[in-house]
């Protein structure tokens, strides 16, 4: 099969397009084979094997262990392992090659990728696989730190609203009834409005925490201003979240990223009363994946693709991406 494979880390230069074998399925996996794939910050993390400390978190030492990397993808099922129940060769599915942490290659970017039968869910018949494959660790992310947080009515300011993950956060915390404030550059303003936003900030005009509003909630993506200037704009028993983006190695963190620290801090010496660093439990079990299909089927989440690349030009999607121009998702197709 046609993949994207890296022998070491490096720039999106390291990345060449070659022959390899199909993966094998175990007796729990489903073979996919993929249709699209997307882009997030961390596959380049992982492609350039930095911060350090992903090294010793499954990514590989010297070298990846997994060589194709991706972790987000749609396709149709070629084949399944025997112990697998809920999908059949020819269903269209989405969703993330990896489980726990995306520090570390899925083998996305290729013809061909095994995944685990629980790390999938049914396509929705109404978005097309470059929309399904823009949604899975970006909607996980996001649908874990808001649900169970918005009440109806609500202020949400979302800071970093018109990336990947921003633009799948917008429409969740609109569908619990919530009002929008999305922050972001410029050119990315008319989108947000599109997709439900009801103020938008272009941060390189306007300093969101020297404003009048208070918010309930506030989703930090870039994580780039001061706690105690976000503390301003809180309301008194308002929530913080943040998501801690390191802004493509913008702001420093070779070894262990700059947004541990950050949640570190966060945790020992926050300035205010309400504010979470990570997801906390949901009394909601649903599957996080099933609840993203179904926000796609009712058309409260309507994924938003930047561009697409095929992939033989992935490092050109990926290096796009880190340029910080792309209002949404950048997707590869295979
Ligand atoms: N998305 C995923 O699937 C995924 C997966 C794993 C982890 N994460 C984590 O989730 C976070 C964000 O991911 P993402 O996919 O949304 O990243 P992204 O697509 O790079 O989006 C980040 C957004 O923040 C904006 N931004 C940059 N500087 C800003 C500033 N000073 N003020 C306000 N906005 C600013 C960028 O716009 P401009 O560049 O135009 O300024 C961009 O729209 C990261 O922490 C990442 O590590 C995401």
């Amino acid at each position: 099969m046609k993949a994207i494979v890296q022998d070491r880390y490096g720039s999106p230069d390291v990345l060449q397009l070659r022959e390899i074998d199909r993966p094998a399925v175990g007796d729990d996996g489903v073979l996919v084979r993929v249709h699209a794939a997307s882009v997030h910050p961390d596959v380049w993390h992982v492609i350039r094997g930095m911060p350090y400390i992903l090294r010793f978190m499954g990514a590989g030492l010297l070298k990846p262990t997994n060589p194709v990397p991706g972790t987000d993808m749609a396709g149709h099922v070629e084949a399944v392992g025997r112990n697998v129940t809920q999908f059949q060769p020819g269903d269209e599915v989405f969703g993330e090659t990896v489980s726990g942490h995306q520090w570390k290659n899925g083998g996305a970017y290729a013809e061909y990728v095994s995944v685990p039968e629980n790390a999938l869910a049914a396509k929705p018949a109404n978005v097309t696989f470059e929309q399904a494959a823009a949604v899975p660790t970006s909607g996980l992310i996001a649908l874990q730190n808001l649900r169970g947080r918005v009440q109806p009515g609500q202020k949400v300011l979302i800071n970093g609203a018109g990336g990947g993950l921003g633009v799948l956060a917008v429409q969740i915390v609109k569908s619990y009834g919530a009002e929008v404030t999305a922050v972001d550059s410029a050119g990315k303003q008319d989108m947000l409005r599109s997709i439900g936003a009801d103020q938008v900030i272009d941060y390189t005009e306007e300093d969101f925490t020297q404003g009048d509003e208070r918010y309930d909630l506030i989703l930090d993506i870039p994580g780039n201003r001061s706690f105690s200037d976000l503390g301003r704009v809180l309301a008194p028993d308002g929530t913080y979240v943040l998501l801690g983006h390191d802004l493509f190695g913008a702001q420093g963190g070779r070894f262990i990223g700059s947004g541990i620290p950050r949640f570190i801090k966060l945790s020992v010496s926050s300035p205010f009363g309400k504010q979470q660093a990570a997801p906390r439990p949901t009394e909601d079990t649903t599957d996080p994946l099933v609840v993203l299909k179904e926000l796609m089927e009712t058309g409260d989440v309507t994924p938003v693709i930047d561009s697409t690349y095929p992939l033989s030009e992935a490092p050109e999607a990926i290096r796009y991406l880190v340029e910080g121009n792309a209002a949404g998702k950048v997707v590869i197709t295979v």
